[in-house]
Formats: C-alpha cells, sequence, structure tokens
C-alpha cells in the first residue's frame, strides 16, 4: 500500500513529523490563485468548472508541499444545488435566497444527480488523477446548521441574530430546512468519495453560535445522522467535523458524533487538544492572525502547540492546522516559513 502521511494519523498510527494542510488553502492569499480567479466570470464559474477548480486546488501543493489538497469548491453550492439563487458579491460576501417560513421548504428539491454536484465529482477525479500520489485528496460540506444560518441570513454575519432568534422561537421549521440540507449534503459527500476524496471535512464553522439544547438538536443530531449514513457506505474513509466555536460542548461533539477527527480553533489550550488526542485525531490550532505576525511570532507560537502534542519523539492523532481559514492578507513567506519550521523541527 501506498504510504499517504495525511491517512497514518486516522490508522492509529505515529509519524515523525505531523501532516499539515491549512483550511482555505486554495485562496485569495495566492497571486496564481487571484489570476485564474480573474481569468473567468464569477466565484461560482471557477467552483463549476472541473479543469480551473482542479488547477486551484493543486496550486497549494505545488508551491507549499501541503500533505493534503482540499477540493476547490464552497459550502453554498449546496443552497444552489436545492434551487436558491447564490451570488457572490465582490468585497461584501456571499448572497443566498432567503426562506424564512415553513411555507417556502417546500421550493428546495433535493437531488443526487444535481448537475452542480455532478462538476464537483468531475474536478475531484480530474484532481486525483493529477495529484502527486502520496498526497491525499479532502472532499468537504458546510454542516447543516452553518449553512442553514446563510439560507435563513441571506447573507454572512458575525453574530447571526436571525438564525438564533429561529433556533430559539421556530425550532420546527429550523428542523425542516436542517432535515433537507442533511439529505442533499448526505448525497453530496457519497458523490465526492465515489469520486476520489479520501477524507471529508464537514465544516461548522457557526457551531458555536447555540445554547446546549439547540446545539444537540442542530449540531449534534445532523452531524451524528450524516456519519452513520456515509459510514455505512464507505466505513473506511475518515471524517473530521470541524465544530468551530464550540467551547464546553466540543467534548460532547467528540463523544457521539461519530467523527474520526475534530477540527479544534485558537481558543481551545492546546493541553485540551493533547487530551483529547487519546481518543480521536484532533486538527489545529494556530490562530490564523498569527500568520501575519512576524517569523519569531510564527515560531514561537508553533512550539507551544507542538511540544504540548509531541510524544517525545514523535506525534500521535495530530494534524498540524489552523483555528479557521488563512486570512487574504497573509503573506506567503510566512506558509512557507510555517511549513519549513514545523519539518525542520520534527526532523
Ligand atoms: O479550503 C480551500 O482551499 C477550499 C475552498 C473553500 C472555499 N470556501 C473557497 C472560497 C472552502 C473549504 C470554503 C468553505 C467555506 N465557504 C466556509 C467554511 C470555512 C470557513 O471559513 O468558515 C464558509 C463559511 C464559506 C462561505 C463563504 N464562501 C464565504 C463567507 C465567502 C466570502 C468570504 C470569503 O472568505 O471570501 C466565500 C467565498 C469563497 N469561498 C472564496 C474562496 C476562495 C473567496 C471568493 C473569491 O475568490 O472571490
Amino acid at each position: 500500500m501506498l504510504y499517504k502521511k495525511f491517512l497514518e494519523p486516522f490508522q492509529g498510527r505515529s509519524v515523525i513529523s505531523p501532516p499539515i494542510w491549512i483550511m482555505r488553502q486554495a485562496g485569495r492569499y495566492l497571486p496564481e490563485y487571484k489570476k485564474v480567479r480573474e481569468s473567468l466570470g464569477g466565484f461560482l464559474d471557477l467552483c463549476y468548472n472541473p479543469s480551473k477548480a482542479a488547477e486551484v486546488t493543486l496550486q497549494p501543493i505545488s508551491r507549499f508541499d501541503f500533505d493534503a489538497a482540499i477540493i476547490f469548491s464552497d459550502i453554498l453550492i449546496i443552497p444552489h444545488s436545492l434551487g436558491l439563487s447564490v451570488h457572490f458579491e465582490q468585497g461584501e460576501g456571499p448572497r443566498v435566497e432567503r426562506v424564512t417560513n415553513p411555507e417556502d421548504l417546500a421550493k428546495l428539491k433535493t437531488d443526487p444527480d444535481n448537475e452542480k454536484l455532478k462538476k464537483v465529482y468531475e474536478a475531484i477525479n480530474l484532481t486525483r488523477s493529477r495529484l502527486p500520489k502520496e498526497k491525499a485528496l479532502i472532499g468537504f460540506v458546510g454542516s447543516p446548521w452553518t449553512v442553514a444560518t446563510y439560507i435563513l441570513e441571506g447573507k454572512g454575519g458575525h453574530d447571526f441574530v436571525y438564525s438564533r432568534q429561529i433556533a430559539y422561537s421556530s425550532p420546527s421549521f429550523l428542523s425542516g430546512l436542517i432535515e433537507v440540507i442533511t439529505e442533499q449534503t448526505t448525497y453530496h459527500i457519497l458523490g465526492q468519495i465515489n469520486a476520489g476524496a479520501e477524507v471529508i471535512q464537514l465544516f461548522d464553522s457557526w457551531a458555536g453560535m447555540l445554547g446546549e439544547v439547540e446545539y444537540e438538536e442542530f449540531v449534534i443530531k445532523p452531524t451524528v445522522k450524516i456519519v452513520s449514513t456515509v459510514k455505512k457506505a464507505y466505513p473506511n474513509v475518515p471524517i473530521i467535523g470541524f465544530p468551530r466555536g464550540s467551547g464546553f460542548l466540543y467534548e460532547r461533539y467528540i463523544e457521539v458524533t461519530g467523527v474520526d477527527g475534530v477540527g479544534v480553533d485558537q481558543l481551545i489550550p492546546a493541553s485540551k487538544m493533547k487530551a483529547w488526542s487519546e481518543k480521536i485525531v484532533v486538527q489545529g490550532n494556530l490562530d490564523n492572525v498569527i500568520l501575519l505576525c512576524g517569523k519569531d511570532a510564527i515560531a514561537r507560537k508553533v512550539d507551544e502547540i507542538l511540544s504540548e502534542l509531541r510524544h517525545i519523539d514523535h506525534y500521535k492523532n495530530f494534524i498540524f492546522n489552523l483555528g479557521h481559514g488563512i486570512l487574504p492578507e497573509t503573506p506567503i513567506e510566512n506558509v512557507e516559513f510555517l511549513v519549513n519550521y514545523i519539518r525542520k523541527n520534527c526532523a
């Protein structure tokens, strides 16, 4: 069997240096990405162009030699594939056609054979054929709660007042919306694995917005459902859940969802990550802002994480990543420094 470093933690094996990838590693901090992006109309044209999507997926691998590629796409193609209009305004973020009452749920159409989703499978297929054999390919989706917030709000935000209001005041409507998203999301995961994705990440960027009871209902429950369905079809494909901002509720998520790995944000102490790594693969958790700082700060903060996660001369159940996606203003040389620093210090 071919050695893929990225998959080692999921097989319970130790590594001398931890596998590395960075959330949102293909994107606007890369000049080669911006060039491809400018050559096409809108952001969605790039998502639905398999050859260009494959090209930008491979860019950070060629430049930084990360251990895994993540397919270039977006979590908002799920609402798009359900029949809602989705636009990306330059400098303003996404705009999604809203669903705000139970009657509107009827206009959402789940469809395992969706033409938009099929473009992602073509991109995965193409990427896998071009990606070096020793690198893993990650497929992804947004988790239902996080996707629901964009459908409820019609755009991104910071505090999601309306979505939280719905969670507390109209839970059965939200359950109905989450159910539709869950079904389409499950199809999309199965489709990506079928096309060649070797690991799946569930981005629940706004998991931390909910109270304990609502977290159970809208984060835990749909995640359990998705993971158990996918595991029935593909028991050996690792699933990484990223319930960003979960705080104390991370432990509940780890305990019950059935994910193989957990993405940890920068608000969680590295000592906690180490404790969790006794039972699950942990991934994280360098603050993305540190990559805007000087090399000394980067080295110091990376040391803090590595020294906590190290087992004398090896790492187990640990993947190095940021606590959230890389910022567009990140200098490229800082990413180069980060990767070299980790590999040099673990050799
Ligand atoms: O990681 C990768 O390199 C793969 C590509 C990827 C994108 N979005 C491309 C993208 C991934 C994994 C995502 C996930 C995503 N999309 C999330 C979850 C992760 C997170 O950061 O919390 C969320 C919440 C979205 C929704 C979304 N897409 C927003 C809010 C925005 C606008 C803000 C922004 O970051 O630009 C997008 C647009 C988007 N998705 C861009 C990219 C490269 C920038 C658009 C452009 O190039 O014009």
